[in-house]
């Protein structure tokens, strides 16, 4: 099934009276269950095309088709529930809540839905934690955790309204290579376990080898778009 559609895309940020085409006519289809990633030098549109995928700024032409909704036409209203309800996030720098603990970065986007009980939330808190293999640390404030353990925090806060979506803009770029590994390991399992979409962004050779699909970005435009062989990988 389709979940997302890019129909030239184009983008183009104002900078005083300058024009700087960030992206330069887009054409992609994704299919619900990718494991992909986007590869590309710095510059060349990776966190451009993420941020108008997950509804944080908007094309200056083309058609983006999201879960068969046609995001132009919908309000600013519209575009924050579909970020709220579909798409978990992962960032670079984890962008945790200093000074919440882990359990309560976690549940923030259920406690934001506004749909489960107090004990309902704690139990799926819980389990989301076990499943990252946090178990234990739900007190600890980010502070208190090592960048790798950060960013499972973040994973389980983007996994845990399930969304159709995880979008992650270079997820293991301040992580060393082993937290690196245990982040896309964790992401993988996700993605084949639940069916969750990731669509995640990189410059690393390591973590492009970890994706299913390979999109390769150059100057606005797609380079290369390949399917990826992970037999080795797929476990
Ligand atoms: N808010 C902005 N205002 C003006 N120009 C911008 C803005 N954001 C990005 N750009 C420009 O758009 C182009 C694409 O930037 P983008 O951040 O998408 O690249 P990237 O592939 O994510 O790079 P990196 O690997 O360094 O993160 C670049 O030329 C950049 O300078
Ligand atoms: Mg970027």
């Amino acid at each position: 099934m389709k979940v997302l559609e890019l129909t030239n895309v184009t983008k183009e940020y104002t900078q005083g009276k300058m024009q700087v085409p960030a992206l330069r006519g887009v054409n992609l289809s994704v299919e619900a269950g990718e494991f992909l990633s986007f590869a590309g030098p710095s510059g060349s549109g990776k966190t451009t095309l993420l941020n108008l995928i997950g509804c944080l700024d908007r094309p200056t032409a083309g058609s983006i088709e999201l879960a068969g909704r046609e995001l132009a036409k919908l309000t600013p209203l519209e575009l924050a529930r579909v970020r709220r309800q579909e798409i978990g996030f992962i960032f670079q720098s984890f962008n945790l809540i200093p000074v919440l603990t882990a359990f309560e970065n976690i549940e923030m986007p259920l406690v934001m839905l506004n749909r489960f009980t107090p004990a309902e939330i704690r139990e799926k808190v819980m389990a989301a934690l076990e499943e990252v293999g946090l178990a234990g640390l739900e007190s600890r404030r980010p502070a208190e955790l090592s960048g790798g353990q950060q960013q499972r925090v973040a994973i389980a806060r983007a996994l845990i309204k399930n969304p159709k979506f995880v979008l992650a803009d270079e997820p293991t770029a301040n992580l060393d290579s082993e937290n690196g590994q245990a982040v896309l390991d964790l992401m993988a399992r996700m993605n084949q376990k639940n069916g969750v979409t990731f669509i995640f962004s990189t410059h690393d050779p390591m973590v492009m080898g970890y994706a299913r699909r390979l999109v390769r970005l150059k100057d606005g435009r797609i380079a290369s778009d390949e399917e990826v062989d992970r037999h080795a990988k797929a476990n």
